[in-house]
């Protein structure tokens, strides 16, 4: 698990995210940020969309951020929603989360309760998970 220091940063680093949402639509701003395992840090909030259907979550914009950056593996994520406390990654988020587990590792999910850190896994959320090792060739 994380030090609290780097997940109380990491949570302070998704509020501010959250702050970015574009949510016109639900009103309900996500924010996420996680920390790649070279040490980077993405964001990420959630961006909704006129056709409901293509909105993307806080996690995957976070996600495809750090990709898109050269990030290969994520150590931990950090989610926060402004009006709901211990708020976690979607399915859909999970799934896209689990491809980018750090090899011989586990990928560490923070939430916020009470305004503190509390520390998961991935695996714990998303338990006998289909992944890149299934395929011949990931
Ligand atoms: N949302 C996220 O960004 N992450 C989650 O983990 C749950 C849901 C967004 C999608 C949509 O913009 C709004 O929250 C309401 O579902």
């Amino acid at each position: 698990m994380l030090d609290q220091e780097t997940a109380a940063r990491l949570l302070r680093d998704a509020h501010a995210a959250a702050a970015r949402a574009y949510v016109p639509y639900s009103r309900f701003p996500v924010g996420a940020a996680l920390l790649t395992t070279d040490g980077t840090t993405s964001m990420g909030c959630n961006i909704e969309n006129a056709s409901y259907g293509l909105t993307v979550c806080a996690e995957r914009v976070a996600v495809f951020n750090a990709v898109a950056n050269g990030a290969r593996a994520v150590v931990a994520i950090a989610v926060v929603a402004a009006d709901i406390d211990g708020v976690t990654p979607c399915g859909a988020c999970r799934q896209v989360l689990n491809e980018f587990v750090p090899p011989d590792g586990e990928l560490i999910v923070v939430l916020e309760r009470d305004g503190k850190p509390e520390q998961t896994t991935l695996a714990a959320l998303l338990p006998h998970a289909f992944g890149p090792r299934d395929l011949a060739s990931p």
